[in-house]
């Protein structure tokens, strides 16, 4: 099955699907976007994704391209066209097509583009059952982390700095010391009494749809979690590390900037918190 993207309102061939030279995504990174996981055809936390997306949208008074329901629609026939039953599916919406010019044109019509793609659920299980590594570099982002928006240089730059190391992927930290969030995850430990700890939302992280799906699950399981913001020296000391993302689901970290943490496999809170997570997925 070839894979097919949609663009503007139509389904065209994936290896064909373009937008214009002078779409304001392209020449300004004047747009946001959206990753929602598939499992089992069904789109988790689709109701918190369009949120966002629509906050976002309003944040940089960008015009919604189309309603919830049509977008709701959209979305399912990507999924059915590309045969994506576990995958994810891709949204990215900007200002749209207009002459350069920084300030915003006056009559653009925003662009809307979408793709699915399927992801193995065994390999992410393999990933989960070893652990991954983490490096922590200095978050040079804006100060607008909160919207989920398509400029991601600075996150490039610290996710190739984590492959080059030979890291799955970068914490970031602020000018205080604190770590702000993952590159495209946001990061949790466990103390080494058991406790929590994850940041709280502001405009230094993008508000996580997997982090808020995962804080109120922990609410009905009765999980105590403190919400504050923890150093680097928290990490490298914490007896667990994880991350949540859309794409990692609740992924154990096993290494950070090369010092072990606890006995180098996957602690069981993080562990415990994948199975509730996939049992939610999955319910
Ligand atoms: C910077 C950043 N933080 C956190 C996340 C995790 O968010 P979600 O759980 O909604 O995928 C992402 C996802 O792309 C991200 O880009």
């Amino acid at each position: 099955m070839s894979r097919i993207a949609y663009v503007n309102g139509q389904y065209v061939p994936h290896i064909d699907a373009s937008v214009h030279v002078e779409d304001r995504g392209y020449q300004f990174a004047d747009g946001v976007y959206e990753v929602i996981p598939v499992v089992g055809n069904k789109l988790i936390g689709e109701g918190g994704h369009l949120d966002r997306l629509q906050r976002s949208l309003g944040e940089l008074k960008i015009e919604e391209p189309m309603k919830r329901d049509p977008l709701k629609l959209v979305m399912r026939e990507v999924l059915r066209r590309n045969g994506v039953v576990n995958g994810l599916i891709y949204l990215q919406i900007t200002r749209g097509v207009a002459p350069r010019d920084h300030a915003f044109p006056l009559d653009a019509v925003s662009s809307l583009v979408m793709t699915a793609k399927k992801t193995s659920l065994e390999k992410s299980e393999k990933k989960a059952e070893i652990g991954v590594a983490v490096i922590t570099v200095p978050d040079i982002r804006w100060g607008r982390c909160d919207i989920k928006s398509v400029a991601l240089l600075p996150n490039i730059l610290a996710k190739q700095e984590a492959a080059d190391r030979g890291a799955y992927e970068a914490f970031q930290y602020d000018v205080d010391g604190f770590v702000t969030e993952g590159t495209s995850t946001n990061a949790w430990i466990v103390d080494q009494d058991g406790t929590l700890i994850t940041r709280p939302e502001s405009n230094s992280i993008l508000s996580g749809i997997t982090r808020a799906d995962l804080l109120a699950l922990l609410e009905t399981e009765n999980i105590k979690v403190e919400l504050r913001a923890f150093t680097v020296e928290e990490l490298h000391n914490a007896r667990e590390v994880f991350l949540t993302s859309s794409s990692a689901y609740v992924q154990p970290v096993v290494e950070v900037d090369g010092k072990v943490i606890g006995n180098g496999k996957p602690g069981s809170i993080s562990a415990n918190l994948r199975e509730i997570f996939k049992s939610y997925m999955n319910n």
